[in-house]
C-alpha cells in the first residue's frame, strides 16, 4: 500500500486526477468504479477541465458508481445520478450507456444488485476503483460491520452517516434516506487498482484508524490494506493522526 501525502488538498485532488486520467489514456477500454460526496467534487471538476481543454478523451470509457440511495429518482437533486450528470457526465463525451449508477428506485432492489454485479463482471472489472472514507470507516455505503466478501446489496445508513450527508438535505438527517445501494467491500476488493482520498483534519482520526488500527470489518476502510495494488492520498490535515514515517509524495 502507498501513502502519498500532498502539502495541500488542492494537490491530493490534482495527484487523484492525474492517476485517473493516465488510467483512461493507457487502457483502449477503461472501466472506472466512481464515487461521489464532497471531496470527490474536487476530482470531477480537474477532469472536466483536462477534457474541455482538449486532453481527456472519455469516449471509451465505462464507469460503475459505487453507491445511490433507496428511493430517489435519477432526477431528484439530491440522487448520485443526478450529482454523476452535475459534476462529470453533462460535461464529457462518455456515453450514457456506460455510465452506470445503481438505481435506487428499481422495482426488486436485489435483483437490481445481482444485475450490477453481473454488469461489472460483463465489462470485465474494474481497472481503477476510486473510493472516499466516511465518519463510520465506510467506503462506498460500507456501515460497520460490512463483511469483507460483501457483495451489491441495500444497507441501512449509520445515524453518523445521516448527519454527515445532512448537508445536502437541508442539514436534516431525518431527511436523508435510511438505506442506500452499495458495492460491498469484495466487490470493491477485486478492483484491480484502488485508490483513496481524504483530505481535511476531520478525516484526520478514522484514516488513522483504517492504516493503523486492526484490519476488521467494524472499519470497511481497513480492508483495503488487503489489496496488492492500493493507494491512499491525503493532505497534511488527514494525515495528522497517523502515526508512521515513511511517506511518498505525488
Ligand atoms: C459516496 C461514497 C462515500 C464517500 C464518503 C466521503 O459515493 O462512496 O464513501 O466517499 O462518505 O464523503 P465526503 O467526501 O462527502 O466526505
Amino acid at each position: 500500500m502507498n501513502v502519498i501525502v500532498t502539502d495541500n488538498p488542492e494537490q491530493a485532488f490534482q495527484c487523484i486526477a492525474d492517476m485517473i486520467a493516465n488510467e483512461i489514456r493507457r487502457s483502449s477500454t477503461p472501466v472506472l468504479g466512481l464515487a461521489t460526496g464532497r471531496t470527490m467534487e474536487n476530482i470531477y471538476r480537474l477532469l472536466v477541465q483536462q477534457h474541455k481543454a482538449g486532453a481527456l478523451d472519455f469516449s471509451d470509457t465505462t464507469s460503475f458508481n459505487l453507491d445511490e440511495y433507496v428511493g430517489l429518482a435519477p432526477t431528484d437533486p439530491n440522487s448520485y445520478h443526478h450529482y454523476m450528470q452535475d459534476h462529470l457526465f453533462a460535461h464529457v463525451n462518455m456515453e450514457a450507456s456506460r455510465a452506470h449508477v445503481p438505481n435506487g428506485i428499481a422495482p426488486e432492489l436485489e435483483v437490481e444488485c445481482a444485475h450490477y454485479e453481473a454488469a461489472i463482471h460483463a465489462a470485465g472489472g474494474i481497472d481503477l476503483q476510486l473510493l472516499g472514507i466516511g465518519e463510520t470507516g465506510h467506503i462506498g455505503f460500507n456501515e460497520p460491520p460490512s463483511a469483507f466478501d460483501s457483495r451489491t446489496r441495500v444497507v441501512h445508513l449509520d445515524e453518523v452517516t445521516r448527519r454527515q450527508n445532512s448537508c445536502m438535505f437541508d442539514n436534516d438527517p431525518d431527511r436523508v434516506p435510511s438505506h442506500a445501494l452499495t458495492m460491498g467491500v469484495g466487490t470493491i476488493l477485486d478492483a484491480r487498482r484502488l485508490v483513496l482520498v481524504a483530505v481535511g483534519k476531520g478525516k484526520a482520526a478514522i484514516v488513522n484508524e483504517a492504516l493503523n488500527g486492526p484490519i476488521s470489518e467494524t472499519v470497511s476502510a481497513s480492508a483495503i490494506r488487503l489489496h496488492d495494488n492500493a493507494t491512499i492520498i491525503l493532505d497534511t490535515a488527514a494525515a495528522s493522526d497517523w502515526k508512521r514515517t515513511t511517506r511518498w509524495r505525488c
